[in-house]
């Protein structure tokens, strides 16, 4: 597998991903894989569809710091009965990706189709696939937990899509985070709400209550221009049985040119936190991205206007995952109130930071934090 080998149509951009992000985080993740010039970009609720080449595909892996997973299709079809959907399976294009060598796993999703339950639709995909290599190759390749190709099926009404997961384990997983405080967020939501925040990436930027220092880093790195999945140690598509040495070497370039457009200055970057405990985790985690913050122990309470304005973007506790008392969010945002002029973007898992402010909010969007819903609050302090 190359950049050049393009489905045969002769070096026009014709494989074709999908990426799919946290739900609430499309739009943002749409304007991301434009921004980075990927081709053929759509906006699409369920998660974004882009077409290109290889190149294109390892690029998202790479670049994106939004998208939670990165798949390529294999295959549409119809199939609106388990022999159609067998069939189809058998007839796609996978066998370049899997031998008897790797192992797999299936994962399936089913919506309004005839097929109702994902883990029969699941068996039928494994059973086309095994079938199919066991007829051409005399044996079978085993299902494992930690699969080297991933299939995922997408059933909706009677029309298949299968894809390969080109990401492995998903994307958040940028390999820093060596230890986290109580209730960490997501690298992939926390980047999502940095850019929802309209972040010029030059501006003075402070998270009051870091935690782990997800905001603060993923924050750092994208001013840096530094492509998250450089962090890891490899994605799923290295897996492949179709990946071998010319595109490792392929993929050893691209990220040497990821690595060579670091940008020199970045902004100040300030990580607080009340907890001395867990201000220490974030520093551990910054040094092992490979970015510098400033961290200060400090109570959100007690943040005063200083220098020039700033934005804030941060991730304050909800009784949910945290004990904060309940007078915490009307207290947090007098605190805010006086910093006029600065911007604060805020995940709330709590209505009362909407309440608790005037004017409104000038962006209110809500967001799924793992399972809990949230909303990304954005502030304007008049
Ligand atoms: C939901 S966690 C933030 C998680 C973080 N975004 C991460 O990814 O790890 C909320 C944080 O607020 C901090 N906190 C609680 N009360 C605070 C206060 N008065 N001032 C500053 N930080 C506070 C807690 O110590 C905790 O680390």
């Amino acid at each position: 597998m190359n950049s050049q080998q393009q489905s045969g149509t002769g070096g026009r951009a014709a494989l074709e991903f999908h990426a799919s992000g946290i739900a609430g985080t499309e739009e943002a993740l749409c304007e991301e894989l434009r921004e980075l010039g990927l081709p053929s970009v759509r906006f699409n609720r369920g998660g974004i569809p882009f077409r290109g080449t290889w190149r294109d595909g390892w690029r998202a892996c790479l670049q994106s710091r939004i998208a939670q997973r990165i798949h390529l299709l294999l295959a549409r079809f119809p199939a609106p009965t388990p022999e159609m959907l067998y069939d189809g399976v058998r007839d796609a294009a996978w066998a370049a990706h899997l031998t008897t060598a790797q192992t797999f796993s299936v994962r399936a999703v089913c919506l309004g189709s005839e097929i109702k339950h994902s883990g029969f639709a699941a068996l039928k995909v494994k059973d086309a696939l095994v079938d199919h290599l066991r007829e051409s190759c005399g044996e079978r390749p085993d299902v494992s937990d930690d699969p080297d190709v991933q299939f995922f099926l997408y059933l909706a009404g009677d029309k298949a899509a299968l894809y390969l997961d080109m990401s492995g384990e998903p994307l958040h997983k940028r390999g820093y985070r060596r230890d986290a405080g109580e209730a960490p967020l997501r690298e992939t939501l926390a980047a999502a709400i940095l850019r929802m925040s309209g972040w010029d990436r030059k501006t003075r930027l402070l998270d009051p209550m870091c935690g782990s220092g997800t905001i603060a880093i993923e924050a750092a790195l994208w001013a840096a221009n530094i492509a998250p999945g450089l962090g890891r140690e490899r994605f799923g598509f290295e897996r492949w049985a179709s990946f071998g040495e010319e595109s490792a070497q392929e993929l050893r370039e691209l990220k040497g040119e990821l690595r060579a457009a670091r940008a020199g200055q970045t902004p100040r970057i300030i990580a607080a936190d009340v907890d001395a405990g867990v201000l220490a985790k974030a520093q551990v985690n910054a040094r092992a991205a490979g970015v510098k913050l400033a961290f200060r122990e400090q109570s959100v309470l007690d943040l005063q206007p200083d220098e020039s304005a700033a934005l804030i973007v941060t991730n304050p506790p909800y009784g949910v995952r945290i004990e904060t008392d309940q007078l915490f969010p009307r207290k947090v945002m007098a605190a805010f109130c006086r910093l006029h002029g600065w911007r604060v973007g805020l995940l709330a898992g709590s209505p009362a930071y909407a309440l608790e402010m005037s004017p409104r909010p000038r962006l209110r969007l809500p967001l799924l934090n793992g399972d809990l819903p949230c909303e990304f609050l954005l502030y304007d302090v008049p």
